[in-house]
């Protein structure tokens, strides 16, 4: 998705922006620009189609003294990629970038043609700048004519407007992403459609609900403003809160690529998990949920999200004996599901920004169920809109290819469903999962330490034509889960399976250019086990993730990875997880691809 940046400070502004852009790269995109006032008070653009460094070329070595710019990394939805689609779209003196889509845009620009105006893109973005500019023509100020131009535009965006004049940027949003962060000794202000972007660089952030007009201009000592549309002043609808991200916290550091990262930060996390939710901030929040007594649960996330909820499902089920559903939000908010007032929406998503999961909570809302989160991102749309939220608390997650939020938020879901069932009203209770917890953070850690025995079998498989992920009962959900994330980053084909399923059709596939990676826990081993002889039977090549000590399966198997499953009961598939993870980025490496910024993809898909 589109990445948007705009900052009003002494002089740097263009390093700054150009700095926050490199941080959005993990975003995806296809082509970068930045303008900016410069010394003469002249509004310069520059913007290249490609990767970031283009821009930085074109830019040259040339150091840029400047108080306000805005900055973009596109990512094409109207209008194909080449340097005149780019974002900024400018018109003297104004300039505009936006993250989303105009959906009326086409009658708009017939509008506007009418009138005269000749444009030079095929984007939506520009026709936002022709109303705005045209607006100001008609004798409207700076700030009239956003306000009334965002008026009259349908569809989800945000946009950050420099007035090249004055040097004021104005931002605002309805359905996308916005953050503004301020650091009030270095007198500087910025706004991006990323909190990850203002790291390192502000100590306090703002999140803006829909239709508020933010402005940044450093005018009167006052970094940073929010106003109603009708230019209300002093307006209060967004959150603050402490800037937490510091640059180490966003850099690879000892790592090759972020995702290797975040894969090596999962026994941290899940520690610290039941610490912030049983003795630390999170315990209101988690005591607030356990008085929830819905009579179904609606589960509705996108990707690895939703497999992560089809763990959460085991737990609701298992714990607290509710039925629960889960669903791809993109499917779940057009099939008029069927929702009762006394049932809860459960939202799981990392960035809080994806389009269809907040379409999904837009429709409980309405229909008035209790509508709860689990998100990573504090502040986010999804995280305002929901009536209750837990955080995953996974930190921030650069890496494309989601790894250690799905962990947390399939084990937020467990203190969510130990939360109903009053399991945590004791001391006991507390440490019982705590200490379960803390035996999956070093079964991860333990695993981990023999990454090599993964890297060599994904040396020895990274060629094959296509894989099966297997896996039965709890382990389902983590084949499809292991399935996403080979086919993410190691561009092969890869099916995710439930192990009985195989010979009703797809073991028609099988043969020795097949590899069927096999996830064969304690539970339902025999059955698991004979699906594993039909595969055998027909030559497939088969990887299995089995009980240490295994003699017949390790026999069986081309490749065998011995995990050690005891007391871990329904934390095992996040445990099993964690190899297939290493799995699929080692095949990734070894295929050369670009593994914490996949091709065609984006870190958080804002549009539907
Ligand atoms: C996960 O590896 C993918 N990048 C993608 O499926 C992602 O999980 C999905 O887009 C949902 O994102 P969210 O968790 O931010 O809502």
């Amino acid at each position: 998705m589109c990445g948007i940046v705009g900052h009003v400070g002494p002089k740097n502004s263009v390093e700054v922006v150009i700095e926050g852009l490199k941080r959005l790269e993990y975003r995806g995109y296809d082509s970068a620009g930045v303008s900016f006032i410069n010394q003469k008070d002249e509004l310069e653009v520059f913007k290249k189609e490609g990767k970031l460094q283009n821009l930085i070329d074109l830019l040259g070595t040339k150091k840029y003294i400047s108080r306000s710019c805005i900055g973009h990394t596109r990512w094409a939805t109207h209008g194909e990629v080449n340097d005149v689609n780019s974002h900024p779209h400018s018109a003297n003196p104004i300039s505009v970038v936006q993250n989303g889509i105009i959906e009326n845009f086409a009658t708009l620009k017939q509008e506007l043609e009418g009138g005269g105006y000749k444009f030079e893109s095929q984007t939506d973005t520009e026709v936002f700048l022709a109303l705005i500019v045209t607006t100001m023509n008609s004798g409207k100020t700076f700030f009239e004519a956003v306000s009334s131009s965002f008026q009259r535009i349908d569809g989800n965006s945000a946009f950050v407007i420099l007035n090249g004049d004055s040097g004021e940027i104005l931002a605002i949003k309805r359905g996308a992403p916005l953050v503004c962060g301020t650091h009030d000794t270095h007198s500087q202000a910025l706004v991006s459609s990323d909190p990850y972007a203002l790291a390192g660089v502000v100590d306090r952030l703002y999140f803006p609900e829909d239709n508020v007009l933010i402005s940044i201009s450093g005018a009167n000592k006052e970094l940073i403003r929010f106003y109603e549309l009708d230019g209300t002043p002093d307006c209060k609808r967004y959150l603050s809160k402490k800037q937490e991200m510091t640059l180490e916290t966003s850099e690879k550091g000892k790592y090759e690529h972020f995702m290797l990262k975040e894969i090596y930060e999962q026994p941290g996390l899940v520690r610290a998990l039941t610490q912030y939710y049983f003795t630390g901030d999170g315990v209101k929040h988690l005591e607030a949920v356990a008085s929830l007594k819905p009579e179904r649960v609606h589960v509705a996330a996108c990707g690895t999200a939703h497999y992560a909820g089809m763990v959460v499902k085991d737990y609701i089920e298992r714990i607290n004996a509710i039925p629960c559903e889960v669903e791809f939000a993109s499917e779940f908010r057009y099939r008029d599901p069927l929702l009762a007032k006394k049932d809860l929406g459960l939202f799981i998503s990392q960035s809080g920004e994806t389009a269809d999961t907040l379409a999904a909570q837009e429709l409980c809302q309405k229909k008035q169920l209790h509508t709860l989160s689990l998100v990573n991102v504090e502040g986010s749309t999804l995280f305002r809109n929901c009536d209750s939220n837990l955080l995953i608390r996974a930190g921030v997650e650069i890496g494309v290819a989601s790894t250690k939020a799905f962990t947390q938020m399939a084990l937020t879901g467990r203190l969510l469903a130990g939360s109903m069932a009053g399991q945590f009203k004791t001391d006991e209770g507390k440490k019982s999962v705590a200490d379960k917890f803390s035996l999956l953070s070093e079964r991860i850690d333990q695993l981990l330490a023999r990454v090599g025995e993964i890297k060599d079998i994904a040396e020895r498989i990274y060629q094959r034509n296509g894989f099966f992920f297997t896996g039965r009962g709890q382990y389902f959900s983590v084949a499809l889960e292991g399935a996403l994330k080979l086919k993410e980053i190691a561009y092969v084909h890869a099916e995710g399976y439930a192990s009985g399923e195989l010979k009703h059709g797809p073991i028609a596939l099988i043969d020795d250019d097949m590899v069927n990676i096999a996830i064969v826990g304690p539970e339902l081993y025999e059955k698991t086990v004979s699906n594993l002889q039909e595969i055998k039977a027909r030559r497939g090549v088969i990887v299995t993730l089995g009980p240490a000590g295994d003699k017949i399966l390790e026999e069986m198997s081309d490749y065998y990875i011995a995990l050690d499953f005891s007391g871990l009961e329904e934390l095992a598939p996040l445990y099993v997880n964690v190899a297939n993870q290493l799995l699929a980025y080692y095949t990734a490496k070894f295929k050369g691809t670009d593994i914490d910024k996949p091709r065609n993809l984006a870190k958080s898909v804002t549009v539907e």
